[in-house]
């Protein structure tokens, strides 16, 4: 089944991979990604980090409120990354196909911790800079995840290229 708008929205937590997979994925079906964090960034000229703290998160919910009003009507034949609440948008399914990339709270830090600039990925999280409230969060996400997600993939100990696989066979039994 494809969405009117035939994009691919890409949800899951903060470090799972979803910027990862929508730049091997549109490499990989020869279209564009668009990450919804780097958008908000651009259009308010601030770091996210920097907006949470001289706005508060409502204000960044509502960034991301609007943004879903503007890729709903303008964006076609897109991957899309989002950040780890974009999920509470509304009409979230309106924009395209939904995919969660699922993994475990530890898997998560073990991939964050193990990976390249990994001081400056946790510090640009600021919903990361308590692990105890963080695991606390990964557990009720996960249910909204499941629950507006058309297709689930496991991405533990997968390589972006297993991920890229099994999310195109998924698409094609569609
Ligand atoms: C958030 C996830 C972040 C970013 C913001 C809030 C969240 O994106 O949008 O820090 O609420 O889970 P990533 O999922 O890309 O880290």
């Amino acid at each position: 089944m494809k969405t009117k708008n035939n994009n691919i929205v890409l949800i899951g937590f903060m470090g799972v991979g979803k910027g990862t997979t929508a730049r091997a994925l549109s490499k990989s079906l020869k279209t564009v990604n668009l990450d919804c964090d780097d958008l908000i960034e651009s259009s308010q000229n601030m770091k996210i980090k920097e907006i949470f703290e001289q706005h508060g998160e409502k204000y960044f919910r509502n960034l991301e409120k609007n943004l879903a009003k503007f890729l709903t009507t303008n964006v076609k034949n897109t991957i899309i990354s989002t950040g780890g609440g974009f999920v509470n948008v509304k009409g979230l399914n309106k924009i395209g196909t939904v995919i969660y990339l699922k993994a475990s709270f530890e898997a998560i830090i073990e991939r964050l911790k193990n990976s390249a600039n990994s001081e400056k990925k946790m510090a640009k999280r600021p919903l990361l800079s308590n692990l105890t409230k963080a695991k606390e969060l990964h557990k009720t996400r996960e249910k909204i995840y499941e629950k507006k997600a058309d297709i689930i993939i496991e991405v533990e100990q997968k390589t972006p290229k297993q991920i890229v696989k099994e999310i195109i066979k998924n698409l094609q039994k569609r």
